[in-house]
């Protein structure tokens, strides 16, 4: 699908299967969360512009990279995003952070925002929305276009698992968006998880429930 990158390597999808497991234990699955983040990460950054530079090896003058272009941001959606945040740093240790808080009204499956933080210098950036969840995609849509309204121009966003309900929206709401994610699941249940899933990610990253 157009704009919808669904990552198929083997070591994701070891990954994921390990999260989908009621038995795994709260430590394990936020370590691995962070990991998957990190290896997705290589993928959602794979187009950044590269400028040729000289370095100078201990034998001769060799022509090396640098990554060009704009700076970026990481944008995690509270809490659950919170868990993908390391993983992504230890690959871009100088992204900055902005914090955007959302969480479902359970009756009506709509997000409400209880907290935005961003860098002062969030519109010069490119920014990568994070979150392991993209159910009906209303909190994704709505972060989404927070982050519009601040003027940021180039937005992708990462999920570790989607579901068609929430991916139709947020083509929908913001087709110029990338989706990264390593699965496409079923459908949605009549409370909006995700089928079969993983559960609550917050609750399981944190310990919640
Ligand atoms: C979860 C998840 C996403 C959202 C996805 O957060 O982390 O933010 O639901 O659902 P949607 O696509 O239908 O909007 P939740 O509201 O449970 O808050 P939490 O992260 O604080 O647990
Ligand atoms: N949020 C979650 O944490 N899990 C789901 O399945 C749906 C929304």
């Amino acid at each position: 699908m157009d704009k919808v990158n669904v990552l198929t390597h083997p070591l994701l999808q070891h990954k994921l299967t390990i999260l989908r497991d009621v038995n795994t234990g709260v430590k394990e699955f936020r370590e691995i969360v962070s990991e998957m983040a990190a290896l997705m990460c290589y993928e959602a950054t794979r187009d950044l512009p590269l400028a040729e530079i000289e370095v100078q090896t201990p034998v001769a003058p060799a022509k090396g990279y640098a990554i060009a272009g704009k700076k970026l941001a990481i944008v995690p959606i509270l809490r659950a995003g919170l868990g993908m945040v390391e993983g992504i740093l230890d690959l871009i240790p100088l992204a900055k952070v902005g914090h955007v808080g959302l969480f479902r009204d359970p009756e009506t499956l709509l997000p409400v925002e209880y907290y935005c933080k961003l860098p002062t210098d969030i519109a010069e950036r490119d920014v990568i929305v994070l979150d392991p969840m993209l159910a009906t995609g209303g909190s994704a849509a709505a972060a989404v276009s927070l982050l519009k309204n601040r003027g940021v121009k180039h937005i992708k966003l990462m999920n570790i698992l989607a579901a068609p309900e929430g991916i139709a929206t947020v083509r929908k709401e913001h087709p110029d968006v990338d989706i990264y994610c390593a699965a496409v699941d079923s459908c949605l249940n009549d409370h909006g998880y995700i089928v079969p899933g993983l559960g609550d990610a917050g609750d399981r990253i944190f310990g919640t429930k």
